[in-house]
């Protein structure tokens, strides 16, 4: 009796020490972006100023947070802003729109960052198409600027997906965030049949994007479920970012992979989450663009990022939820049903959150952003 209890005790005692052991060993939290100095040790020889704008650029939104660009620096403070082709989303935006939408968000963030530090911007268009890889040249120059940007509004915005309240925003939030461009960006409020039919058509097209396995096998390619692939290519979709929190998130960095992205649970999974999201938000933004022209989309995303850039002060999130636009069956549909002409770019899901957590997702280190 008491070889067997002494016996039992010191196993359990082993268990329990095995147990904690594994666990301190393991991904035990989310990486996210105050874990990571902007420039680990900098290698190139950047003035410091260039070196924090391009920092503050490299900030804006992408889609997957593939950072679908690249700079070529002619000189000091001379750059061409690039399209990085080995970033593109070709099962999901076979035309590279978002692409150039995305680059739009980043020659945003540059402009108001070179603005906060006493620049200006000249901007010169290279690009003719979605694909050149050159696609805008652009200078700083000194300039006595009266108003500064102030850069902490571009260092916290961040995407939410969870959290936003069922109350439908104000009609003086939306005419501040809208303002001067009327004309584009277009509130769609609840209890209408337009933001019945983006909540209905965004988990329709949710439901045939997850189940077409070109477009679920991309999306595998930009999540770094572990610590390790965050910090080894800080870019894509991390636990973190995706606001993967607790038990769940200790799951998914330590045994979760490409290969669980491909099965039908996690697809599944997916669809019941969006079902969830669209069911509760203060309204859609909707933003359209003059023409599909590259300028028109540089413009477009723009004009997305000042929007994005003004909501946190509101407490406001901006959720964009593109498959809509993604899936050809579904898009048709769209803009006769919303009664819009013009072509849509974003649908930005919308509403005031009570928690309005930190930036965390992951971008890469200047020095990789420099090519010559
Ligand atoms: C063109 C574009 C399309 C996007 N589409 C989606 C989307 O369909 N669903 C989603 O959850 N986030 C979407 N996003 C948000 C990105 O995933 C997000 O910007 C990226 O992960 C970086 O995170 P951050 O915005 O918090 O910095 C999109 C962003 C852009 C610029």
């Amino acid at each position: 009796m008491m070889n067997r209890r002494r016996f039992l005790g010191i196993g359990g005692g082993c268990i329990v020490i095995a147990g904690v052991t594994s666990y301190a060993l393991s991904d035990r939290r989310n990486l996210v972006r105050n874990d990571l100095r902007p420039d680990p040790i900098p290698r190139l020889l950047l003035k410091k100023d260039e070196r924090t704008i391009l920092y503050l650029a490299s900030l804006a939104p992408s889609g997957h947070n593939t950072q679908p660009w690249f700079i070529k620096r002619l000189q000091p403070y001379h750059w061409i802003v690039c399209n990085d082709q080995t970033k593109w989303l070709t099962a999901v935006d076979p035309t590279q729109r978002e692409t150039m939408l995305s680059i739009g968000a980043f020659l945003q963030n540059l402009e108001y960052a070179a603005n906060n530090l006493g620049y200006a911007c000249q901007f010169e268009l290279k690009a003719k198409t979605n694909r050149d890889e050159e696609v805008m040249e652009v200078r700083l120059v000194n300039a006595d600027l009266q108003a500064k940007y102030d850069t902490d509004h571009i260092k916290q915005r961040r995407t939410m997906r969870s959290g936003i309240l069922p109350v439908e925003l104000k009609q003086e939030d939306v005419n501040d965030l809208i303002n001067k461009d009327i004309d584009f960006v277009h509130f769609i409020p609840p209890k209408t049949a337009a933001y019945r039919h983006l909540n209905e058509q965004t988990l329709e097209a949710n439901k045939v994007q997850s189940y077409r396995d070109a477009a679920q096998k991309e999306l595998a390619n930009w999540i770094r479920f572990s610590s390790k692939d965050a910090e080894k290519y800080r870019d894509g979709l991390t636990p973190g970012s995706m606001e993967i929190e607790g038990f769940t998130g200790w799951v998914v960095r330590n045994f979760y992979g490409k290969p669980n992205v491909m099965k039908n649970g996690f697809r599944d999974q997916n669809i019941e989450q969006v079902e969830k999201q669209v069911a509760t938000s203060g309204g859609w933004f909707v933003i359209t663009s003059k023409n599909q022209s590259v300028t028109s989309l540089l413009e477009t995303g723009q004009r997305m990022q000042r929007l994005f850039l003004k909501v946190r002060k509101k407490g406001i999130a901006i959720h964009p939820m593109t498959q809509i636009l993604e899936e050809p069956s579904i898009h048709q549909g769209l803009n006769s049903a919303i009664g819009i002409n013009e072509p849509v770019q974003f649908i930005l899901r919308t509403g005031y959150l009570k928690n309005y957590p930190g930036a965390v997702s992951l971008r890469r280190p200047v020095d990789w952003l420099i090519r010559s």
